[in-house]
């Protein structure tokens, strides 16, 4: 699948849930959150179709993501079934990390439950060490848990696992090297993301931004020039670095400020609700649960991924000033 812009689409992102146990500020509105009812949200077996429709289009890689992924009931029997589809060869998972640690059986966490079910990455997010900040962050005071999921998540020995933190002036800016540090004993893979206006909250203002070039001078300032690693991808629109004389990477995620961010896109997104959207940073979506619910055959679902991505965007219209109309937690992050 290739969209107007050469943009080779090769990576689905698949949101299971639009709930959360978490409160983050910059992804969900902080009044009482109105979920989707169940009936709006595709089954597994719905999703499981769709995925091996769009792994006949040229998918290889899917991420599952939500809302917290690990809250949706019989999630690893689901993420085993998506590992099995023809063409896929590889199952990530993206998630705050507060299930991680919890048994599913005696003696086997969520996070060894994963690898057993051929989870090759897991994504983590950790914006702070800081157990008030984490809490004043997330709205719960979850980070011993996370911590805990880290290490089981360690223990269960996924070939990946990376820690995403989103960069908030005034909030973790003094958190850069401690979690440098911290990923670096652990041998993970650490990437800072640069806050993207997608919650209906007023959270990304100039005040509060903080631009990976800006993080990338502080981090300098302490361990010397980065090393570039133009080569190291893992899928995503990160690009690497290393610190001299340490095999750690770094990863900076500059949604708004690299102008080139979008050259190398390779991903569509399925929402739990069934809309497939080609660009996390537009409004464009497309609802495939109508067509799949009323019945379409394989080949009229193709054709509706196949004009989706041909409605892929050039680069996302973030920096126009765009206000979306839905939360990332209802998107999938
Ligand atoms: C929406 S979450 C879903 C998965 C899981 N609940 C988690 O927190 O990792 C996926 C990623 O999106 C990031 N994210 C959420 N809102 C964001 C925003 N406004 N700007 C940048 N990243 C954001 C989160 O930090 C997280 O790393
Ligand atoms: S970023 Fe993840 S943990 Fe935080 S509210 Fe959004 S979905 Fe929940």
């Amino acid at each position: 699948m290739e969209d107007r812009f050469g943009h080779r689409i090769s990576y689905l992102r698949v949101s299971v849930t639009d709930r959360c146990n978490e409160r983050c500020a910059y992804c969900m509105p902080q009044e009482l959150q109105e979920w989707l009812p169940r009936a709006g949200i595709l089954s597994y077996e719905e999703t499981l179709r769709l995925i091996r429709i769009a792994a006949e289009l040229g998918v290889t890689k899917v991420r599952v993501t939500g809302g917290e992924p690990l809250t949706r009931r019989d999630i690893v029997d689901f993420i085993r079934q998506v590992g099995r589809i023809p063409g896929i060869c590889d199952v990530g998972v993206s998630t705050n990390g507060t299930l991680l640690a919890r048994e599913v059986a005696p003696g086997v966490t969520t996070a060894s439950a994963l690898r057993a079910a051929n989870v090759r990455s897991v994504n983590i997010s950790l914006d702070t060490l800081r157990r008030a900040v984490y809490a004043q962050i997330t709205g719960r005071d979850f980070l011993p848990l996370v911590l805990q999921g880290i290490g089981n998540a360690l223990a269960a020995g996924f070939p990946q696992i990376k820690l995403n933190t989103v960069l908030m002036r005034g909030r973790n800016e003094d958190q850069l090297i401690p979690l440098i540090d911290f990923a670096a004993s652990r041998n993970l893979i650490l990437r800072f993301i640069e806050m993207m206006p997608v919650s209906t909250t007023e959270v990304l203002t100039e005040r509060n931004f903080l631009p990976v070039a800006e993080a990338k001078r502080a981090i300098e300032a302490r361990y010397g020039n980065l090393i570039p690693e133009p080569t190291f991808r893992t899928n995503g629109p990160a690009t690497y670095y290393q610190i001299a004389g340490r095999s750690q990477r770094i990863g900076f995620i500059g949604a708004m400020t690299n102008l080139h961010f979008c050259e190398s896109c390779n991903k569509l997104r399925l929402t739990c609700d069934g809309k497939l959207r080609p660009c996390l940073g537009s409004y464009l979506e497309f609802d495939i649960m109508k067509p799949l619910r009323e019945g379409a055959a394989d080949p009229e679902l193709r054709q509706f991924f196949l004009d989706v991505i041909d409605r892929k965007p050039q680069q996302h219209d973030f920096r126009e000033n765009y206000q979306p109309n839905r939360k990332m937690i209802a998107i999938g992050g």
